[in-house]
């Protein structure tokens, strides 16, 4: 639509304008116009369109998200009432913000009202005295910023029962109290919150409030905000404020903001929330993957292992490490010493090879050869894999006990071995592109924790000594 060509005209234009310094102080990437078109779309898809719609857009930026949901709903029905309001704390665009509203209402009546007001805390306080207002659709794409601990942002959400640890999180927690009952929010956001300890209590409130409607995922992260020089790994979630739950989720992929190459299944909700786990995961399986090929029902402590990140933080024990082995020196392990998921101890690095500990640090610290697993703790984006599993046996390491520093996981039993054929099945699994889907379902990023680890499922161990890929 012309129009809407207009307003992607004055987005680069204000792209090539701004400083770095000045987008990363408001979190400010603005979204492309053909994502924008898109999550107009699939939010109309899921909302009753009544003759009045309230819209609302927070963090507005140049209006581009409400102004595509605006031209959406005019298409549909051309005699519709929108009302839009928009929160924007960016004073250096809001003339552009306005500019885009007046460029709308040249073709199509509506009525708007920008707000140069905090999101957070000017609207979490107006939940809080009652005086705010409900909608009828919100569609956003928020800023993104860890919220600290003693932060005004943490004081003014904890007052109305939001417990979070980014702006995009809060955004979405303040947008789901303005919601009228079975309205829709849809927001472009980093799949962060699927898992992990933090978001756990956000994940439960989306849990309690809404039922999760859509999932689009982008597949290549490159793509999206390449304008903007964004490489977060982003998914556009529709979520719908209402106690019943669907049966079924709509899953949508596309490379990039290249929708072109867009497909869409219908998974059922159980794969996506699993109603038994306590920790809320939202799970998301790549195009045609099928979570259910191998009953993934055990956890590890039913098989038999266990996971915990390498007890040797280097710095704080300057003094008892050492490059040169001596006979009784305990081997410290880094991921220096992985190369092609084989243990290569010693070697000649900038790493210590060895740890000097007493016998009481030794009973804390250090585990008696025999099997073991080793998982680095960040794996870089250009590996096939994110997690990557050396076994490690008796005859890899020449002493009686070893230890392993903090950028490494191991995989142990009661900080003794593994069952031997436990152990090299599990490497095998823990190295299948099976698990590596898996894992990327629920983990956006590339790092590798073992309460992640922990709080996967396992198939049975039968299969688990089968396994190959
Ligand atoms: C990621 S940009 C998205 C802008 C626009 N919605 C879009 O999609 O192009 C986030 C916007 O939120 C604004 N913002 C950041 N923190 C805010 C807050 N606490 N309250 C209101 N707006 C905020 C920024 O200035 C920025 O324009």
């Amino acid at each position: 639509m012309y129009t809407l060509s207009e307003l992607e005209n004055r987005r680069t234009r204000r792209i090539s304008s701004v400083n770095r310094l000045h987008k990363e102080e408001f979190s400010q990437y603005l979204t492309p116009i053909e994502i924008a078109s898109f999550m107009a779309k699939i939010t109309t898809k899921y909302c009753m369109i009544k003759d009045t719609i309230d819209i609302l857009d927070p963090g507005a930026g140049s209006g581009i998200l409400s102004c595509s949901l605006i031209s959406e709903l005019k298409s549909k029905n051309r005699k519709i009432n929108i009302n839009v309001d928009a929160y924007e704390i960016d004073n250096s665009i809001l003339n552009e913000l306005e500019a885009s509203f007046q460029i709308i209402k040249k073709y199509t009546n509506i009525s708007y009202n920008i707000s140069n007001k905090n999101f957070i805390s000017d609207v979490g306080s107006d939940i809080l005295w009652g005086i705010n207002k409900h909608y009828d659709m919100i569609i956003m794409n928020p800023p993104y910023k860890k919220i600290g601990t003693h932060s005004e942002y943490r004081n003014v959400l904890h007052d109305i029962g939001v417990e979070t640890v980014n702006t995009y999180s809060a955004f979405m927690a303040i947008a789901i109290k303005l919601l009228s009952e079975n309205s829709i929010l849809t927001a472009i956001v980093p799949r962060s919150f699927c898992n992990g300890l933090y978001f756990l209590p956000f994940r439960k409130y989306i849990n309690n409030n809404t039922a999760i409607q859509h999932i689009h995922i982008f597949e290549s992260r490159k793509d999206n905000f390449k304008d903007e020089n964004v490489l977060q790994e982003n998914i556009v979630i529709v979520l719908k404020k209402t106690k019943i739950k669907p049966k079924k989720i709509t899953l949508s992929y596309s490379k990039g903001k290249d929708l072109s190459s867009f497909c869409e299944q219908e998974v059922s909700a159980n794969l996506i929330i699993n109603a038994a786990d306590n920790q809320r995961f939202i799970s998301i399986p790549g195009y045609n993957q099928s979570a259910e090929s191998v009953p993934l029902i055990y956890s590890n402590k039913e098989i038999g292992f266990e996971i915990s990140t390498g007890p040797i933080v280097d710095f704080r024990m300057k003094d008892k490490l050492a490059y040169d082995v001596n006979k009784g020196d305990i081997p410290l392990l880094y991921t220096v010493h992985i190369r092609n998921q084989k243990l290569t101890w010693p070697v000649i690095s900038k790493k210590p090879n060895v740890i000097i500990l007493n016998e009481t640090e030794k009973v804390k610290y250090c585990f008696k050869k025999g099997f073991y697993i080793l998982i680095k703790r960040f794996s870089s984006k250009e590996e096939r894999h994110r997690i990557q599993a050396t076994l490690i046996s008796p005859n890899d390491i020449s002493s009686e006990y070893f230890t392993v520093e903090n950028h490494l996981n191991i995989i142990h039993c009661n900080k003794g071995g593994l069952d031997k054929d436990l152990a090299f099945a599990l490497a095998a699994y823990l190295n299948s592109d099976y698990c590596d889907n898996i894992f990327r379902k629920f983990s956006g990023h590339t790092q590798i924790n073992a309460t992640d680890l922990r709080n996967m499922k396992y198939p049975n161990l039968e299969r688990f000594k089968n396994w190959s890929e």
